[in-house]
């Protein structure tokens, strides 16, 4: 077995919420109490929440049901997205790496999901923060025929796509915030990261990563902005593999109708889901920053941002919309 597999096994046989004994995990392993030990330090670095109490053994705060390609298979329909394009991983640095390095023998539309992710990211560089188990880290790869241009607007349909699978979970008041985020009750809940592998042929690929809150552990996570998570939500247990079929499945409808005509259709649909319509925000382009007020997309979705001037488009890339705090809206 490997390590990663042993910790998967660990968790597994913890993932009741019962209590399970250092001695009983190390038989079920063929390991000593004290690798198991180690295991169980590793895993709790990872940010999984789990506890020990001398005489009973370890134990997670919460059950945890891990995601499974079989749990997965069953939700999605056969006509999405065939269960071979799928793999769930443990542990991994960022699920858009795991399509990264393997790119060249991906089919489209594959899909890799992890347990726990170390060197999470978001837009420039930041860090996106990846608990073990806590969340969903979904990567999927998609080929667009034609060049760059066609994919413009393409992270804002992909979190529309994220909104419409938390809609099926009963959940509506969902808002996007330009170009990327996913916010409720003003906190943000996931974030899409799109990367562009340059072009095979005349195609071009792109890796989509999805991160999405599920139940994030309580204490200081080193999230540096207001954040939330969907069983906080909805105030009781989220199923993840539910979640994260509807994401597969609404991801993949949307890539689909992307890919024929791009985003002038969902303009409608981002503006009943745009966070800062017709409120005044600070646009935040380099040492540059802009203030003004949203006006929704174009049919290329760039942002319009009204000022003294006019009403102006700016592209996605380098750009960040805060709230304007010193405006009355
Ligand atoms: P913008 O894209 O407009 O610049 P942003 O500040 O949210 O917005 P992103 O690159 O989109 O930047 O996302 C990364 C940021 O998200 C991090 O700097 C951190 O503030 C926040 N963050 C990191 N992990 C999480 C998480 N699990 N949940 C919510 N927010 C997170
Ligand atoms: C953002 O808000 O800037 C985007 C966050 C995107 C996080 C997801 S989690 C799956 C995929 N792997 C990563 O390293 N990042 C994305």
């Amino acid at each position: 077995m490997t390590v990663d597999v042993v910790r998967t096994e660990i968790v597994k046989a913890l993932s009741s919420g019962n209590f399970v004994s250092g001695q009983e995990l190390g038989q079920q392993m063929g390991l000593s109490r004290s690798a198991i030990a180690n295991h169980i330090k590793t895993l709790s670095n990872l940010g999984l929440d789990i506890f020990k109490v001398t005489g009973k053994g370890y134990k997670l705060s919460s059950p945890l049901i891990m995601i499974s390609r079989d749990e997965l298979a069953k939700r999605l329909s056969t006509s999405v997205c065939s269960t071979n394009l799928i793999n769930v991983l443990n542990v991994v640095g960022s699920t858009n790496d795991e399509i990264k390095r393997r790119i060249s023998a991906l089919e489209k539309g594959a899909v890799y999901v992890a347990e726990a992710q170390t060197n999470g990211r978001g837009r420039r560089g930041r860090k996106w923060v990846s608990p073990y188990g806590a969340s969903i880290y979904l990567s999927m790869l998609w080929r667009f025929e034609s060049g760059y241009e066609s994919i413009s607007g393409l992270s804002l349909g992909v979190g529309l796509a994220v909104r419409r699978a938390i809609a099926k979970s009963g959940f509506d008041d969902v808002y996007l915030k330009w170009p990327n985020d996913v916010y409720i009750n003003n906190k943000k809940l996931a974030g899409v990261l799109i990367e562009l592998e340059g072009q095979l042929g005349g195609a071009t690929e792109v890796v989509i990563g999805i991160g999405i809150n599920i139940n994030l552990p309580m204490g200081d996570l080193g999230i540096n902005q207001e954040y939330i998570d969907l069983q906080t939500v909805m105030g009781r247990h989220i199923n993840r593999n539910k979640i994260c079929a509807a994401i597969i499945e609404e991801l993949w409808a949307l890539l689909q109708m992307f890919e024929s005509s791009g985003i002038a259709p969902l303009i409608q649909e981002w503006r009943e889901a745009d966070l800062y319509l017709d409120k005044h925000v600070v646009l935040i382009a380099g040492k540059e920053r802009i203030t003004g007020i949203c006006r929704g997309i174009n049919e290329t979705g760039a942002l319009l941002l009204e000022t003294n001037l006019g009403i102006k488009a700016f592209h996605g890339g380098e750009v960040s919309v805060r709230p304007d705090q010193s405006a009355t809206t």
